[in-house]
């Protein structure tokens, strides 16, 4: 299976596919990474990899429209299975979620469906949550509303900050995405009526 990584800064969830697709790399290829943003740190991550880098820089277009327009023209001139979403921070347009619907994922730091968009670790502090976490998720038209495949919770302690909550929610996502990514390239995992399905031999 071949799957593009979508990228906008420094990659660390793109560091944890690079290292465990070079421990599986009969089930998948990392075809190519693209960022919308030239000064990405995770287009180095890819270059160190030695995968495929493009750069589709939105200031350079109009609308939403061009630049997805050309977003989706680079990906399937690469016959890409899966497009994994890492720390991509662009709105999507509908058009764009359904040509890849069912095969785009997108990881999200907080417990879908609370805080969707920004500053999630904040939001969940200030509410005086107990517990935070991560979702993976098909990609919908929906802003960080599609089916949600895996979550993974960590409980909030008196002294967190929203810094230190990254950093746990970080080293969550990247034992997590990983393992997702496996499941999708496994033929093991697919959307189903709105509905992400996982096939028992995960388990
Ligand atoms: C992650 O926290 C992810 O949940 C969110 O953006 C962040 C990306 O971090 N969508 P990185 O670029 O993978 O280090």
């Amino acid at each position: 299976k071949r799957i593009a990584v979508l990228i906008s800064g420094n990659g660390s969830n793109l560091q944890a596919i690079i290292d465990h697709q070079q421990q599986h790399a009969e089930l998948y290829e990392i075809a190519i990474v693209i960022s919308n943003r030239p000064q990405a740190f995770g287009l180095k991550r890819a270059a160190d990899a030695h995968i495929e880098q493009k750069v589709i820089d939105h200031t350079e277009f109009d609308s939403r429209e061009a630049f997805d327009a050309e977003l989706q023209k680079l990906i399937d001139s690469h016959q890409i299975d899966l497009v994994v979403l890492a720390g991509f921070m662009r709105i999507l347009t509908q058009d764009f979620t359904r040509h890849y619907l069912g095969r785009m994922l997108n990881i999200h730091p907080s417990l879908l469906p609370k805080y969707t968009g920004l500053n999630t670790h904040t939001r969940a502090i200030e509410a005086g949550d107990k517990e935070h976490g991560l979702s993976i998720h098909f990609v919908t038209p929906e802003l960080d509303g599609g089916p949600v495949i895996l979550q993974a919770k960590l409980e909030i302690g008196a002294d967190d900050s929203a810094d230190s909550l990254a950093e746990k929610v970080h080293r969550l996502e990247h034992l997590a995405y990983p393992q997702v990514v496996q499941w999708f390239v496994e033929d093991r995992l697919s959307l189903k009526d709105n509905h992400a399905w996982l096939d028992q031999n995960c388990l």
